[in-house]
């Protein structure tokens, strides 16, 4: 395995120069990390790539604990991603993924004082592609004080192959369980790196974000392995409930699936497997055939309800029943997500077309959503074609989080608002456009460098003390606040503004959104 290289090269280099190298010895192995600095910074950072927080998987199986042993482990190089449902191959994948990436504070000689603040990321991409080396925590650990943390979790078929007799109904959504692996090996492991495990906050974008909420939905016990939760553009809403339906037309993802069979069966069918005996023989299939039938077969992986132990269909319910983890909560989105659908793709149907595939049944929901959205209702819909991007920026994201902030509101989640919106040289602030901007590394003018140091700096603040909140007020149905990150008020800073600018066309939503409620 790559990163369990023995490097007895080490032992000699340890007891001289390479002492000076960070090392922290957990119970399987003695990892060997390296030291960094961001320009913005004086503080050293120490870096860990590629600690494994589990066994190598067995494909569509739960991950497993690992034993105990004395290694030592390079720990200075990325590790692969795990299988991208994506044809291009920019960056060493392999089934053997299970690795996380620490970013912290340089350790002083002696034993560290857990006391930290931590935070853990789960990146996006649909549940389908995506990798921790494509984010860099060492600004998070120089400027704010904060151990970052990156776990890679399976995806596709891999991490997410549905209820399908052959697959033990304690071990479905693969994917999310290694991310529990992650949240547990912080747990136990964080405090050798200087992090309090009772300082948790879980965060990601888009499908991270739909993960982020499956944990909060799941981890039930007095205890969450975390106390806080940022959700950036998406929940697990948003995959239940408009990913599989309309999403499917916008992506282009998942035109495969067939309705009534699980995707897991289409692609044993399609690799000539048989239908009780699918999971051993798409197991023994090598990796790049069920790889491949799956791009050609365009199918897509979700999350199945395993009755809340990672997962649940109706989200909705589950919340307002009180079947979440009891800690506060940032949720927020971008002011045109829809950005990051193209052209064509919008422009298969007209306004009225779209309405129809948000409302099949239901001509009288349909119109209002015409009426909402047609052109020169707002100044982002000045064209058809804007009008379109509009309703599927509102639709898919800005909405969902209205959504969701108003039922976790309501049940006295403490929750906090925002909205980003910072000027771009690309254009209206799209889909994943933040992301940059909370890791600190914005690549633009001066104003948006500033703007990056508040944004991650009111991350860093809600991590450190949850219940305070990220520096804005907390968001209530009656009193209606949100964070306008780098807006109109201030391109350089954070205003507090109504969010009606955010929420004012979303009720039309509210029918498609909520499963209670006929279509
Ligand atoms: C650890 O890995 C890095 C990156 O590949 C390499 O430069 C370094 O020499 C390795 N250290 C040892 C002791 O093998
Ligand atoms: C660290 O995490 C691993 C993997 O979850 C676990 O087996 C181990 O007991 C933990 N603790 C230490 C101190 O290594
Ligand atoms: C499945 O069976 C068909 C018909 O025998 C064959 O043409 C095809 O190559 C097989 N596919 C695989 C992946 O084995
Ligand atoms: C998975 O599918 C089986 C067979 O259809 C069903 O009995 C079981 O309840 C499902 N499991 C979950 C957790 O939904
Ligand atoms: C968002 O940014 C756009 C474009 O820069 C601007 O016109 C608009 O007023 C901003 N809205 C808010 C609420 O900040």
């Amino acid at each position: 395995m790559r990163s369990l290289r023995l490097f007895w090269a080490l032992i000699p280099l340890l007891s001289t120069a390479a002492a000076r190298l960070p090392t922290v010895t957990l119970k399987d192995a003695v990892y060997v990390g390296t030291t960094t600095h961001v320009a913005s910074a004086t503080a050293t950072v120490d870096k860990f790539l590629g600690i494994p927080y589990a066994t190598t998987p067995e494909r569509f199986r739960a991950a497993r604990p690992r034993p105990p042993g004395s290694l030592f482990v390079n720990a200075t190089e990325q590790p692969p991603a795990c299988i991208q449902q994506s044809s291009s191959e920019s960056s060493p994948e392999s089934e053997d993924c299970l690795f996380l990436n620490v970013f912290a504070p340089h350790l002083g000689c002696g034993k560290p004082k857990a006391e930290k603040a931590v935070m853990l990321w789960f990146y996006g991409g649909a549940l389908s592609f995506g990798s921790i080396t494509d984010v860099d925590g060492s600004s998070f650990a120089a400027n704010q004080d904060i151990i970052l943390v990156a776990c890679n979790y399976r995806l596709g078929v891999f991490g997410f192959p549905g209820n399908v007799s052959g697959l033990s109904p304690d071990e479905l959504n693969p994917g999310f369980r290694d991310q529990k692996m992650a949240m547990r090996w912080i747990q136990e492991n964080i405090s050798r790196f200087g992090g309090d495990p009772t300082k948790v906050t879980i965060f990601g974008e888009s499908a991270g974000a739909v993960s982020a909420d499956s944990h909060l939905i799941s981890e039930l016990s007095d205890h969450p392995p975390f106390r806080a939760a940022i959700l950036q553009s998406g929940g697990l809403h948003t995959f239940n409930r408009v990913a599989l339906g309309v999403g499917v037309s916008v992506t282009g993802m998942g035109t495969g699936n067939k309705a009534g069979e699980a995707p897991f069966l289409t692609l044993a069918k399609y690799l000539n497997c048989s239908e009780e005996n699918a999971v051993p023989c798409l197991q023994s299939k090598p990796m790049a055939l069920v790889k491949s039938a799956v791009l050609t077969l365009n199918l897509l992986f979700s999350p199945v309800d395993d009755g809340g132990k990672t997962s649940v269909a109706d989200t909705d319910s589950a919340r307002r029943a009180g079947r979440t983890a009891r800690v506060p909560v940032l949720v927020g989105s971008t002011f045109m997500e829809g950005n990051i659908f193209s052209d064509k793709t919008l422009q298969q149907k007209t306004l009225e077309g779209w309405a129809d595939v948000i409302y099949p049944n239901n001509p009288t929901a349909a119109a209002a959503v015409v009426n909402a959205y047609s052109v020169g209702s707002s100044w982002q819909a000045q064209t058809p074609d804007d009008a379109v991007r509009l309703l599927h920026s509102d639709f898919h994201f800005a909405c969902t989080t209205t959504y969701d902030s108003n039922i976790m509101a309501t049940i006295d989640i403490p929750t906090w608002r925002y909205l980003f919106n910072a000027s771009l040289p690309s254009g209206l602030a799209s889909h994943g456009s933040e992301i940059s901007f909370v890791f600190g590394d914005p690549q633009s003018t001066p104003a948006n460098q500033e703007l990056s140091a508040k944004i991650q700096g009111a991350w860093a603040d809600f991590a450190k003390d949850p219940s305070s909140g990220p520096g804005w007020t907390k968001y209530s149905p009656t009193t209606p606040s949100l964070g306008d990150l780098g807006g109109e008020g201030d391109r350089a800073s954070i205003t507090v503004i109504d969010p009606a600018v955010v929420d004012s066309r979303c009720s039309v939503f509210w029918d498609a959104y909520d499963p209670s409620r006929p279509r």
